[in-house]
């Protein structure tokens, strides 16, 4: 398998406290990964390193080979789209009109969007099910409508690596299931390579080719989910104790977390 993103010896020092502490990962192309860990513990610190909201001061990251202070903007756009954690905006626009801004980096700059990207943006919003709020503004929604509606941004750009940072936390169950669907069609029918931040280790087991775990800005494990999801390493990290089962579904690991008082 073809590695499309290497990250190495990246270290991050925000306000004299070491958030990332010599990070070594490559993700290979056309798989879907999935990075857990608790809070605070550098998940999307790691992200905004990947898609440049944060410059590497500390080792490199590499897109396709290619060092990641080699792309422009536009360039990595083409290659890369992300779903914020925070997807709140300040200002209002029309939710067709944000799906469409996914095109821009398609579009020469003082070309009109084309036939083909209004299409491109109407199929996104039906796979997200988002087409029928396209003429409403956006700061009308609800949370998770508003989460479907930049996830449908980020389809709109057709990038093949896509990052998103905890894309179902605010989703209720149905659409939680919808939008890891989705994320796992892309992956196995579209090739694409989705790295997605997740607090639900259930789903994240059920979901992943491999899980990264990080704690305290470190990767703990990375591996399958077999080699990842074992109580000894879920009790070293999250200081609590799980019983883990076989999901008699699809036998992942199933996790359930207790108390132990
Ligand atoms: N700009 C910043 N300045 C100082 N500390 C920061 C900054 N951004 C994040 N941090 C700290 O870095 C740690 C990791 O944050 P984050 O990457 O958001 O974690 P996660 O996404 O895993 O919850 C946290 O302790 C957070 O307070
Ligand atoms: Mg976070």
């Amino acid at each position: 398998m073809k590695e499309i993103i290497g990250v190495k010896d990246l270290s991050c020092i925000l306000s004299e406290k070491n958030i990332l502490n010599n990070i070594n990962l490559n993700f290979e192309e056309k798989k879907l990964y999935t990075i857990v860990g608790p809070n605070g513990s550098g998940k999307t610190t790691l992200l905004k390193h990947i898609c440049k909201i944060l410059d590497v001061n500390q080792g490199d990251i590499y897109i396709e080979g290619k060092s990641i202070g080699r792309f422009s903007g536009r360039d990595l756009s083409k290659n890369l789209s992300s779903v914020p954690q925070n997807t709140h905006t300040n200002f209002s626009y029309n939710v067709f009109d944000i799906v469409l801004m996914g095109r821009n980096p398609h579009i020469g700059r003082f070309q009109k969007e084309s036939k083909a990207d209004i299409e491109i943006a109407e199929k996104a919003m039906k796979i997200t099910g988002t087409y029928d709020l396209r003429n409403e503004d956006i700061d009308v929604l609800s949370g998770g409508e508003r989460q479907r509606v930049i996830i449908a941004r980020a389809l709109t750009q057709e990038t093949p690596i896509m990052l998103l940072d905890e894309p179902i936390s605010q989703l209720d169950i149905h659409h939680q299931i919808q939008i890891m669907n989705i994320l796992k069609e892309l992956v196995e029918k579209f090739n694409k390579t989705v790295i997605c931040v997740l607090h639900d280790l259930n789903i994240a087991a059920q979901y992943s080719d491999e899980i990264i775990l990080l704690d305290k800005g470190k990767v703990f494990r990375k591996g399958h989910p077999s080699q990842v999801i074992t109580k000894e390493i879920l009790r070293e990290v999250y200081g609590m104790e799980f019983h883990i089962m076989e999901n008699p579904i699809n036998s992942s690991p199933l996790i359930l977390p207790y108390n132990n008082i």
